[in-house]
């Protein structure tokens, strides 16, 4: 199969892609084709590697308004509807949502997804139903599971035997949430007792860590140490991160030197939480978000992510990562030519960073062959015009096609 007159990563000039048994076997300008091989012209449309969801709760995703709406937007009426959902919380439930979610992002080219899954069930429901649809949906997309104790490790009954016994199920990450914990000492516990368990069963690590807005919130610092003293570095990930928004900034200058050695990656979730932090602020409010730009300067990996899809946290969500890009560039103020340019890295390689998809993920010959096309000549008119993605092949097999729409504008 030939895919003719593609755009790479913004490239100026178009090129060719030529795709053997699943993999790129060649990507080079004027590739002729062979005697009966199948072609499509791409017509000059903008080629990336598949977008990356690095940040999702898949076991709540689609239960807005089910039973019941959060009607003040906030974390505590989240926790509430939730409590009422989580009445109805079955296998079937959670595998028909999150093959319907899955969908959705296949649509959007979306190939990988880290989900975030509640361990802290004595069932464990919704974990053993996601670990098995996960299977069946690989076509599609590969699913990463982090055990996440949604309420504590320390501060919830046998917190510990749980992310034991999701470790044993199989889960690719260990989460952690040392900010929800019932006092610090338990918060850096619980990230011992998850860097051990991570470095003993050769895991990656996925923590929420510091989801608050309060600036003596410092589970990044020890997170950081221990990926660093553990040997994990780049196998840990902290995610959101909101307190460094407020953290003085000669607190962020001396952390910043642990955060380089610790070589730790970061995901920031614009939306959700520009929506959920602040709470407590009058006015001025702040924005909650963690300091992009300027780990990004330092050379520290940040991805973007949703972390809900229509769920009782946040009612929003198409399975997307155009949104989460537009609203963090803004938020973040990182809206240069350049970084407008290449921001779609936040949901492409950074986010496979995060995931550890090594040299297999990105467009190279040898690699699988797995790419999308967006109706835009450059990521700077996609993201500008919320542009579809028109295509999308995985392993060298179509999985989505989106036909654009068509306007008139009469007079
Ligand atoms: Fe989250």
């Amino acid at each position: 199969m030939l895919y003719r007159n593609a755009r790479i990563e913004n490239a100026k000039e178009s090129c060719d892609i030529r795709v053997e048994n699943g993999l790129f076997k060649e990507i080079a300008p004027g590739i002729e084709p062979r005697e009966g091989e199948k072609t499509e012209d791409l017509g000059g449309r903008l080629v990336l590697p598949p977008f990356i969801e690095p940040h999702i709760h898949l076991d709540a995703t689609l239960t807005a308004g089910d039973p019941v709406w959060n009607m003040s937007g906030t974390l505590f009426e989240g926790i509430e509807c939730w409590a009422k959902r989580k009445d109805k919380l079955n296998a079937e439930d959670v595998k028909d949502r999150v093959r319907r979610a899955v969908r959705l992002y296949a649509g959007n080219g979306v190939q990988f997804i880290r989900t975030h899954v509640d361990v802290t069930d004595p069932s464990l429901t919704a974990l053993k139903a996601i670990l098995e649809v996960r299977e069946e949906l690989r076509s599609l997309a590969d699913i990463q599971v982090v055990a996440f104790p949604q309420e504590g490790i320390l501060s919830f009954p046998n917190g510990k035997g749980l992310m034991e016994e999701a470790v044993r199920m199989g889960v690719d990450a260990v989460g952690a949430i040392p900010h929800f914990e019932f006092t610090r000492e338990y918060g850096v516990e619980s990230l011992n007792f998850a860097c051990e368990l991570a470095a003993k069963n050769d895991l990656l690590m996925d923590v929420h860590c510091d989801e608050t807005d309060d600036d003596q919130s410092r589970g990044l610092e020890t997170l950081a140490t221990r990926a660093l003293e553990y040997g994990l570095k780049d196998k840990v990930t902290a995610s959101h991160t909101c307190a460094m928004h407020s953290y003085s900034n000669a607190y962020v200058l001396k952390l910043m030197r642990l955060l380089k050695m610790s070589e730790i990656n970061f995901v920031a979730n614009p939306l959700v939480n520009t929506h959920l932090e602040g709470r407590a602020d009058t006015y001025p409010k702040r924005r909650g978000v963690t300091r992009v730009k300027e780990l990004a300067a330092a050379g520290i990996n940040v991805a973007f992510g949703n972390d809900d899809l229509f769920d009782p946290w946040y009612p929003m969500g198409c399975g997307s990562m155009r949104d989460a890009v537009y609203l963090g560039l803004h938020v973040v103020q990182m809206m240069g030519y350049g970084d407008i340019m290449n921001s779609y890295r936040f949901v492409t390689e950074n986010a496979a960073k995060v995931l550890h998809l090594g040299d297999r993920y990105g467009l190279r010959s040898g690699n699988p062959a797995s790419f999308v096309v967006m109706e835009a000549g450059d990521y700077f008119e996609a993201l500008s015009h919320n542009a579809p993605v028109v295509l999308s092949v995985r392993n060298g097999e179509v999985i989505s096609r989106t036909k654009p729409a068509e306007r008139q504008v009469i007079g």
